[in-house]
């Protein structure tokens, strides 16, 4: 049986101009996005994670036209060399998701939006590049911050809130169970020699929490360090709101997430805006939803395929959800 995913992946990184097997960022679920979408020509997309632009690519390897938003600029020059092929018709545009309507205005676009992408975290070049300090895995500065807007990074998180804050921060944002524990053990290191390095950390939280299965004990503070570095999951709730007004009648919006923090806001988001009717207990009957924006495309999300995960194994825990704009 022909692999249709393994297809499209080829499709993407091959007939991309200058994009002869580029492994910056493999886009997830690339078949279902395009299935989604629908690109063709004569069509306008915003990407609003352009990561390594294989989402891109894919849209305007089908004659679409593009915009992409990251608000990493790193991100962005590898889109703009890579995707350069697609001339005029691929625009990249350093911003923050959550001005996707201003910048859209700051750019002059006012056509209505045929499709939006959001592929929300971060991709597989900034977790592999040591000096960015996503990774547990590689020894680097404890950066985190995908923009250099961000104002703090991971190092002076860890080393400046109090216990109580950073234990809210894991908790609420990692789900860590040994939240207090790992805050105190911050706390009492630091004391001693600020915690530099991601090493710094990763050892740090090994100490308080030890190893109990496959996964490092520190998977889940860097989770959520990330998140609040990026002030990620209020980015994506800006998003949410600003998008659907750019979008045309009929356009899709593709959002995928990469943990249950941000599946939950979509899902709610999703839910709540496409639903027609809306019942109370003190109502004698159910109203119309005023704020129905959408018809729910995906009731279940879309996850990706076995031969997929096994690619690639970074999109195991991928979620797509889309919506269609009434
Ligand atoms: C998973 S990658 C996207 C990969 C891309 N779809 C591809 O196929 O190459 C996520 C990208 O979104 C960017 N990003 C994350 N949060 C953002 C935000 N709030 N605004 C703009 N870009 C953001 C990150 O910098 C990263 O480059």
């Amino acid at each position: 049986m022909r692999d249709l995913d393994s297809d499209i992946f080829l499709g993407v990184f091959l007939g991309a101009p200058n994009m002869p097997g580029s492994t910056y960022h493999v886009p997830v679920m690339a078949r279902q996005v395009k299935a989604y979408l629908q690109p063709a020509p004569g069509m306008l997309f915003l990407d609003a994670t352009a990561g390594g632009g294989g989402h891109s690519a894919l849209l305007l390897q089908s004659g679409a036209e593009v915009i992409g938003l990251d608000q990493d600029p790193r991100a962005l020059e590898e889109c703009r060399e890579t995707l350069q092929g697609f001339g005029p018709k691929a625009r990249f545009v350093e911003s923050n998701f959550r001005e996707a309507g201003e910048t859209l205005d700051e750019i002059g676009e006012t056509r209505p939006l045929n499709g939006a992408l959001l592929d929300i975290g971060v991709s597989s070049h900034q977790l592999d590049e040591a000096e960015r300090g996503f990774s547990l895995l590689r020894d680097g500065p404890l950066d985190m911050r995908m923009s250099p807007r961000a104002t703090q990074s991971a190092a002076d998180v860890v080393n400046t809130l109090s216990a109580g804050e950073l234990t809210r921060i894991f908790q609420n944002y990692g789900e860590e169970q040994n939240a207090r524990r790992i805050a105190a053990k911050i706390v009492e290191i630091r004391d001693t020699h600020p915690l530099k390095t991601t090493f710094d950390l990763a050892n740090a939280v090994e100490s308080a929490s030890p190893r109990r299965g496959p996964k490092h004990p520190a998977t889940k503070v860097f989770q959520a360090l990330r998140i609040h570095v990026n002030d990620e999951l209020d980015a994506l709730r800006h998003a949410l709101q600003a998008i659907p007004s750019r979008l045309a009648p009929g356009a899709r919006l593709a959002v995928i997430t990469f943990h249950s923090l941000e599946d939950r806001i979509v899902k709610v988001f999703f839910r709540e805006h496409s639903r027609e009717w809306i019942d109370r207990p003190e109502w004698p009957k159910a109203r119309r939803n005023p704020d129905r924006l959408f018809k729910l495309l995906t009731p279940h999300p879309i996850t990706p395929s076995e031969s997929e995960v096994q690619r690639n194994p970074r999109s195991r825990s991928a979620k797509l959800r889309v919506v269609e704009k009434i």
